[in-house]
């Protein structure tokens, strides 16, 4: 019997190199090699560094070719995991696909690769799409579904991507949390059996778990060295990523989660899976982070390509209690420090229920008059006035039972029929029912109201405080209520696609109670996301470490708050809390008239130096250099430019014991041959910059020894922000 079984795989390999055609999928560093031929099964045969034509046959000899269908199906012969599992209208259970064609064309961002399947029997066609985009190493896939048959199928499993992976020491990198402590990197070695990396949160998905994970093929991963593969599903609402780990066999598949999720499709109709993204690299995990980080800028973020403002948030610094005078104050401060956007938090609105707690208001979106008699034009004027641009904190996709807008339409909020509702923040808050294109319009509105009456508005924060309570819809047929974790977030899509057709150039960050939707499912209709609310620098290090694995600085705000922390109760230094937030996108979130003259004065120098750095930290190349996850009492990380001219360099002390090591940090990415002047950014005083200010040093001494830092960290808290010019 098992002869038998050889013999058919062997039959099924050589069949598929004698009759099938090889079709190279390939970016400047990374191949995909897919084979495929009208009738037969399309085959997965490699996904990793770039290859050309003359190594085809190479990689079948040396064995390396997977030879598994790039798409496997449920009900014929079903031993193992599978990317789809359908129901016929007849009951049958079973997908039979083979080839029909393939296509490969150019589009203005990518060369895409096209393979239409179709049922032996049944007329149900699946394209399985691979992107590969120009001038980055990734490769995305998902796949159509198209049901051609007269009555309605079933989608029970509906998986974007299924990848084989050869056995070895695999070792997991993937982020783990809660609310204010998001992004946990945790790294494990893999054994067999299954390792998931799951979401059921249904409309905030990053705050537990995030899509995205990191595979090293040989051994631990390190961040400069190594084979690692990197892969993203860009999905705003629930997923799963299966890694089926055997002795002998791997393979990853990752989807939208479809645990009561199964999918009615109707005749004609067409269900499309979200991408899944991919890169491969043989510089570690460096590789895989500055690939991302890449494609976000390029492909991914609302105007990547555009440098954002350094911003004053009121949240911390007021809470709730917003009005015209504390909101003219904290601009003005803010302006005197050189800050260039002020962003009004949450506490604005609602006239018949105040919004002064988190327990009432959500959709009452009309500025309180007893908080701001001078409406929102008061506060466009006021930001005129000091010459800094003006943004505003919303949460459209909720209400509270303590709303006008719940008065007025409860049947608009999700809810099981015949039950009470289940309530999230402050005992009330609920979440609007997204699949409704009235509740679309509602939300639309909320933006476009804004926009039309305050043209002036240049910022919103969007925000999204509950995950999906009750699930049940007034909205989607009493069949089809299985679709409400999918359909939620093909509304919500519908609506930021329209709010992006009329204002583009308006800055969105997406913030999801912190950190809870950093992910490439919403990404590309903002500019940027809230990181976490926990803005405690120390805790921010390991996070943003997390973060930065496959997002870029440019989106990832990071805020300078105030001294007792408020989330940790921690006290930190003011030029600590400075060097932390310069590594990503620099903002503020306290209350300015609660610092010191001696600290704002502090705050507008390195907010001047991080002018001069921003564009090296928003559209650099990240090197990550000493991991605070490996307890070597500091860290470290720096941006290079693509010319290799300038860089920004961060060192943090996060552990304090006397007579500590404190390890010489070696720096990445620089060029060997050039020299560099060293450039202390954050002095604590002014006129005391520290020793290595004004050093030219070479970039092969930098990069071979490295600096020695035991003298110049000695204090509890102590850190560098160093930036490097090239010097001719
Ligand atoms: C949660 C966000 O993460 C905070 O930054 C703040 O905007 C509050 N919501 C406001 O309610």
């Amino acid at each position: 019997m098992k002869n038998k079984i050889l013999l058919l795989i062997l039959g099924a390999f050589s069949s598929s190199m004698l009759n099938a055609k090889d079709y190279l999928i390939s970016t400047p560093n990374t191949s995909l090699l897919i084979s495929a031929a009208p009738g037969e099964k399309s085959k997965f045969q490699y996904y990793g560094s770039r290859i050309d034509e003359s190594d085809i046959q190479g990689i079948y000899d040396s064995g390396l070719a997977f030879g598994v269908e790039s798409y496997p199906v449920f009900g014929l012969n079903t031993p193992g995991e599978r990317a789809m599992a359908v129901t016929h209208s007849d009951g049958n259970m079973s997908l039979d696909l083979v080839v029909e064609t393939v296509k490969q064309y150019t589009s203005d961002e990518a060369e895409i690769t096209e393979i239409r399947m179709k049922d032996l029997v049944y007329p149900f066609v699946l394209k399985q799409i691979y992107k590969a985009y120009k001038d980055t190493d990734i490769i995305s896939t998902w796949v159509e579904v198209e049901n051609n048959a007269k009555q309605p199928i079933t989608l029970y499993r509906f998986a974007s991507a299924f990848l084989p992976v050869h056995r070895g020491d695999n070792w997991m990198s993937h982020f783990h949390g809660f609310w204010g402590a998001e992004h946990t990197l945790d790294e494990e070695k893999l054994t067999n059996g299954q390792k998931v990396i799951s979401n059921k949160d249904g409309l905030v998905n990053t705050e537990s778990d995030n899509p995205s994970f990191m595979l090293s093929m040989d051994g631990r991963p390190l961040e400069e060295n190594g084979n690692v593969l990197g892969g993203t599903l860009a999905w705003s609402g629930n997923y799963l990523i299966k890694m089926d780990v055997h002795n002998t066999k791997f393979n990853i598949s990752a989807g939208i989660n479809e645990e009561t999720s199964h999918y009615i499709l109707e005749s004609k109709e067409i269900f499309i899976t979200p991408e899944f993204a991919m890169t491969y690299s043989t510089n570690g995990k460096g590789g895989v982070s500055r690939a991302f980080h890449r494609w976000a800028r390029q492909y991914k973020l609302n105007q990547g390509d555009v440098a954002h403002d350094i911003l004053l948030n009121s949240w911390e610094g007021v809470y709730f209690k917003v009005n015209q005078d504390e909101m003219n104050q904290m601009i003005e401060s803010f302006s005197a420090m050189g800050g260039e956007l002020f962003v009004m938090d949450d506490g604005w609105f609602g006239n018949k229920y105040p919004r002064d707690r988190g327990n009432s208001s959500l959709g009452d979106w009309e500025v309180n008059k007893q908080k701001l008699p001078l409406g929102i034009e008061g506060l466009t004027a006021s930001a005129k006035k000091h010459n800094i641009k003006f943004g505003i904190w919303i949460e459209p996709e909720m209400s509270n039972t303590k709303s006008e807008l719940f008065e007025k339409h409860p049947e608009w909020i999700l809810q099981c029929k015949g039950r009470s509702f289940s309530t999230g923040r402050g005992g009330t808050q609920v979440v609007l029912d997204l699949t409704n294109p009235q509740v679309q319009n509602f939300v639309f509105g909320v933006i476009d109201n804004l926009m039309t009456k305050h043209p002036d508005i240049g910022y919103m924060k969007w925000d999204a405080n509950c995950c999906m309570l009750d699930y049940g819809s007034t909205y989607l047929h009493k069949n089809k209520q299985s679709h409400l974790y999918i359909e939620y977030h093909k509304g919500l899509n519908n609506v930021l696609e329209r709010i992006r057709a009329k204002y583009p150039k308006l800055v969105l960050q997406v913030c999801a109670g912190g950190g809870g939707r950093v992910n490439y499912g919403l990404l590309p209709y903002f500019n940027e996301f809230w990181t976490s609310d926990n803005t405690d620098a120390l805790q921010r290090i390991y996070l943003q470490w997390g973060v930065s694995s496959f997002y870029p600085a440019i989106a990832m705000a990071s805020h300078v708050s105030a001294d007792k922390n408020h989330q940790t109760g921690r006290n930190i230094p003011l030029k600590f809390r400075f060097d932390v937030a310069m590594s990503g996108r620099l903002g503020m979130e306290i209350q300015p008239k609660n610092m010191s003259e001696e600290d704002k004065a502090f705050a507008k120098r390195a907010i001047t130096a991080y002018k001069q750095i921003r564009p090296i930290v928003q559209f650099g190349d990240l090197y990550r250099l000493v991991s605070p996850y490996d307890n070597k009492g500091i860290a470290s990380l720096m941006y290079v430019t693509p010319e290799k001219d300038k860089a920004a360099f961060y060192v943090y002390k996060i552990s304090h014991f006397v007579n500590m090591t404190i390890p010489k940090v070696r720096m990445n990415g620089l060029d060997a041959q050039k020299k560099y002047r060293l450039v202390d950014l954050t002095a604590i005083k002014k006129d005391k910059p520290c020793s290595l200010h004004g050093k030219v040093i070479s970039g092969k001494i930098l990069m071979e020894e490295g600096i020695a830092l035991h003298s110049l960290l000695k204090k509890e808290y102590s850190s560098l922000a160093l930036e490097l010019q090239e010097v001719q």
